[in-house]
């Protein structure tokens, strides 16, 4: 079998890809990324010699050398992680999201559309989204896969954008396919600009930490491993045609997060309590932010058996071991485009 994972030099992509290529020694996996900012060839270094993975530098809105690829390879699977994921970016750009959240995902889809020309057994094509598409909940309530769509970023409109083609390739050319909606992911290799490793990256560095609005916002996490292991279980055993939710069943406020983040980390730093707090900044307030996200992930807790391995309180000090171990990577990834990229986000 072949299998092509997009975006696996990324974060939750890199976790994907060695699960697969670790585990599945029957199959071929091609790893398709642009790296973009977000991609990082140093994610995936123990993998490079195993002879059951290839690694190709590729734009998935490169329409010619997505069917090429697809005419050489063959591609029994796809698990498409490849996207610009940062909503704070969409706001700045909502039409790089466009062309590669969207339009992307329609190259992938026709391009194994056209290999396959309908003889479609074994194959399918496994959409990994986010639970942003369904909106913002109130204090109360939970995402369900019926819940709908009502996307209010640039971000998550590219995203539910995406699903809907996907859901519509299945509907008008039979494709198969199946798509999952988790939550806010955290782990190793995450790149520091969303919340988690930004705010590690920062108190390592006794920078501000910038709480956006009241911090009063409510987001569901989940260790990335957990997410990686859900990804395997329903590419082999999810009903095609269906979607999935993940969640971490782990609703925190972020600056209760972000409190317990500074506890920790004066802890690992041999720092005096109450030295990271001090760094907490309020700052302006993200246009359009959703006031909670959570996740009802009983649907494949139920039909596949899935839920999370690893507490709040382990998955966060793995985090932060790993950071705190990983100097070296912390320091590439945040030259050059990331300094320009920060400066901008968070002037006053
Ligand atoms: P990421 O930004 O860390 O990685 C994205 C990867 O895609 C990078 O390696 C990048 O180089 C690659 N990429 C970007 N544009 C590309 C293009 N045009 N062609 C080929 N490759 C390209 O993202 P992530 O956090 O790992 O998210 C992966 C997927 O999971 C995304 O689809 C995202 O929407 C979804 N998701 C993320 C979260 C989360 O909390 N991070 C939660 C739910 C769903
Ligand atoms: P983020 O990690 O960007 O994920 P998402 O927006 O996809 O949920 O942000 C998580 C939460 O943290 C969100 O409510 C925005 C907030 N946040 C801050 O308060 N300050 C920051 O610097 C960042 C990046 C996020």
């Amino acid at each position: 079998m072949n299998i092509l994972i997009t975006g696996g030099a990324g974060f939750i992509g890199s976790h994907v890809v060695r699960l697969f290529v670790k585990k599945y020694s029957g199959y071929h996996i091609f790893n398709l990324d642009a790296l973009t900012y977000a991609g990082n060839l140093e994610n995936l270094k123990d993998l490079e010699n195993r002879p059951n993975y290839t690694f190709i530098k590729g734009d998935i809105t490169d329409e010619n050398h997505i069917n090429t690829l697809f005419n050489k390879y063959r591609f029994d699977g796809v698990i498409h992680l490849a996207a610009e994921s940062h909503v704070d970016r969409s706001i700045k750009d909502p039409l790089a999201f466009v062309k590669t959240n969207v339009i992307g995902t329609i190259n992938l889809l026709n391009a194994f559309k056209n290999i396959w020309n309908e003889d479609y057994k074994g194959k399918l094509f496994y959409h990994i989204s986010t639970d942003e598409v369904y909106g913002t909940l109130g204090e109360t309530g939970l995402f369900t896969e019926t819940s709908s769509y009502d996307p209010n970023s640039p971000y998550s409109a590219s995203k539910a954008s995406s699903d809907h083609f996907v859901r519509a390739y299945g509907e008008t050319y039979k494709l198969p396919y199946v798509i999952s909606n988790c939550s806010n992911n955290y782990g190793p290799n995450q790149f520091p600009e969303k919340l988690i490793p930004l705010f590690i990256n920062n108190i390592m560095n006794s920078k501000p930490l910038p709480v956006y609005g009241d911090g009063n916002y409510t987001r569901d996490w989940l260790y990335v491993k957990d997410h990686a292991k859900a990804v395997d279980l329903v590419f082999h055993k999810a009903e095609h045609g269906e979607t999935y939710n993940i969640g971490g069943f782990n609703e925190w406020k972020n600056i209760d997060l972000v409190r317990l983040l500074c506890q920790k980390m004066d802890d690992k730093l041999e720092r005096h309590e109450g030295t990271s707090e001090k760094l907490i900044t309020y700052v302006k307030d993200r246009p359009g932010h959703d006031l909670r996200y959570a996740i009802d992930a009983s649907k494949i807790k139920e039909e596949l058996g899935w839920e999370p391995s690893v507490t709040f309180e382990e998955g966060l000090e793995k985090t932060i071991d790993w950071y705190l171990n990983n100097k070296d990577w912390l320091d590439h990834v945040t030259s050059g485009e990331y300094q320009a990229y920060y400066d901008k986000q968070y002037a006053k």
